[in-house]
């Protein structure tokens, strides 16, 4: 008899099968390239970062992390908001974490929810291999409940925050983000295009559901202007929007 998987294998199957479902692009090959070229210049790989993935693989985590050259954009935009205080919604095993908290600086903190036990586990290794957990705080739950939690606090605002959680989840992520914002906080939200899945009609993917719930709230919030800006490197085709808190 086959051991039974746990809840983590079943998980990262998953994710490898809806994975392989994807459309393979003709210029995925320049794509992956171009990102080598830049992410080479201006984000050389580093002993944690490439420690963190490998670890990440080690554990069986789905490699569905962000790019380098996107860890390098998120860590842009911190310098740009001056970020001290960062929010992250849905950590996996911390690789885009390593590059928010660094960019925070050692005075900087960086908030973290994860849900799944593993990846919390796994993320907070990396951390602290990356010499920055001492600047993380890594909290283990279910976001929503997490978020209710934190605004519970009634915290100093964060500066930026990066949505990368369950899709399904965004509209509320981000209605809880601005509560936990103020006048000219930065609001990411990750994989809202989906090799352009986000305007095919017909279509029953609840993360997909979820992106166009959440686009929809997103025109309607008259406390944030945002754009969502399209990309392609590495991991194929997908897309973020980002959000400024106006005044
Ligand atoms: N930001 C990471 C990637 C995150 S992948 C990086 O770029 O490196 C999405 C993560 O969100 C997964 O680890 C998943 O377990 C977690 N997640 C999914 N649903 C969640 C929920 N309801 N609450 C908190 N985390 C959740
Ligand atoms: C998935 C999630 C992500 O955050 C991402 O960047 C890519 C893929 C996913 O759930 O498939
Ligand atoms: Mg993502």
């Amino acid at each position: 008899m086959p051991e039974a998987k746990t809840e983590a294998e079943t998980y990262a199957a998953e994710r490898t099968a809806l994975r392989n479902e994807r459309p393979v692009h003709s210029l995925q090959p320049v794509w992956t390239a171009v990102d080598d070229y830049f992410g080479g210049l201006l984000a050389p790989g580093d002993q944690a970062l490439d420690a963190a993935l490998a670890a990440n693989a080690q554990a069986g985590l789905p490699p569905i992390d962000v790019t380098r050259l996107q860890g390098k954009l998120l860590a842009v935009l911190a310098h740009l908001t001056r970020a001290r205080r960062i929010l992250e919604i849905g950590t996996l095993g911390g690789y885009s974490t390593i590059w928010l908290a660094r960019a925070a600086g050692p005075e900087g903190r960086v908030v973290t929810l994860e849900f799944n036990p593993l990846h919390a586990e796994v993320a907070r290794a990396n951390l602290r291999n990356a010499g920055v957990l001492d600047r993380v705080e890594l909290r283990q739950g279910r976001a929503l409940d997490s978020l209710a939690a934190l605004a519970a606090e009634r915290p100093q605002p964060f500066d930026l925050i990066f949505i990368d959680a369950d899709k399904a989840g965004n509209t509320e992520y981000f209605q809880w983000s601005l509560q936990l914002a103020r006048p000219g906080t930065a609001i990411v939200v990750d994989n809202v295009v989906r090799d352009g899945k986000v305007v095919e009609a017909g279509t029953d993917d609840k993360d997909v559901e979820g992106v166009r719930r959440f686009a929809k709230a997103l025109a309607a919030e008259p406390r944030v202007t945002a754009a969502a800006v399209q990309t392609v490197g590495a991991k194929g085709y997908d897309g973020f929007v980002l959000a400024v808190v106006l005044p």
